[in-house]
């Protein structure tokens, strides 16, 4: 299973193209609408928003925790960015650290950005994080659907 949280999307299409190229059956589905994790492999993903994971994906690990655990699982987030190293590793560890138990892997992607479907509030808050690590303001879409299926293929390994 791929269970992904997303705002505007781009986790979904990420989530999407890992679905893709994980071997066997595999769902492809948003923490809001997950009944059961009677999966033997897991993969979460989700944005980071305000330094942290959306708080859907927090509650779905909080409520799981207990079959999560034990469970073979990966893990991804997506961010405004993922050139600068140390965002990059911080960005994973807000996520790394609520999942419990083990982690066989981990991945950070580029995500993107439409300021036309963003309030007023959420438009302050990127901007301030974007000229935080000086990088452009504005809408950008920095998705790379080869990097994202890779990690996917690259997952079949722990199956
Ligand atoms: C309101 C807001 C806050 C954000 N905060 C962060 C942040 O703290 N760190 C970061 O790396 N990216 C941040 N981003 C970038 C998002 O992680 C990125 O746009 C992602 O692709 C959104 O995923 P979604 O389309 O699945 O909702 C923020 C974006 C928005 C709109």
């Amino acid at each position: 299973m791929v269970a992904y949280a997303s705002k505007h999307g781009s986790t979904e299409k990420i989530a999407r193209w890992i679905g893709k190229e994980i071997r066997g059956n595999v769902d492809v589905l948003d923490v809001e609408q997950i009944q059961n994790i009677n999966y033997d492999y897991v993969v979460l993903g989700t944005p980071i928003y305000e330094h942290k994971p959306l708080p859907s994906m927090s509650q779905f690990v909080e409520k799981n925790s207990d079959q999560l655990k034990n469970k073979s699982k990966s893990v991804f987030v997506v961010a405004s960015d993922n050139e600068i190293r140390s965002k990059r590793e911080e960005n994973i560890r807000a996520f790394t650290k609520i999942i419990p138990g083990e982690v066989n892997q981990a991945a950070v992607f580029a995500g993107e950005v439409n300021e036309q479907e963003l309030n007023q509030q959420e438009e302050q808050s990127v901007n301030s994080y974007m000229n935080s690590i000086s990088k452009p303001v504005g809408s950008y879409s920095k998705l790379n659907e080869k990097k994202c299926r890779e990690f996917g293929k690259s997952l079949n390994r722990f199956m």
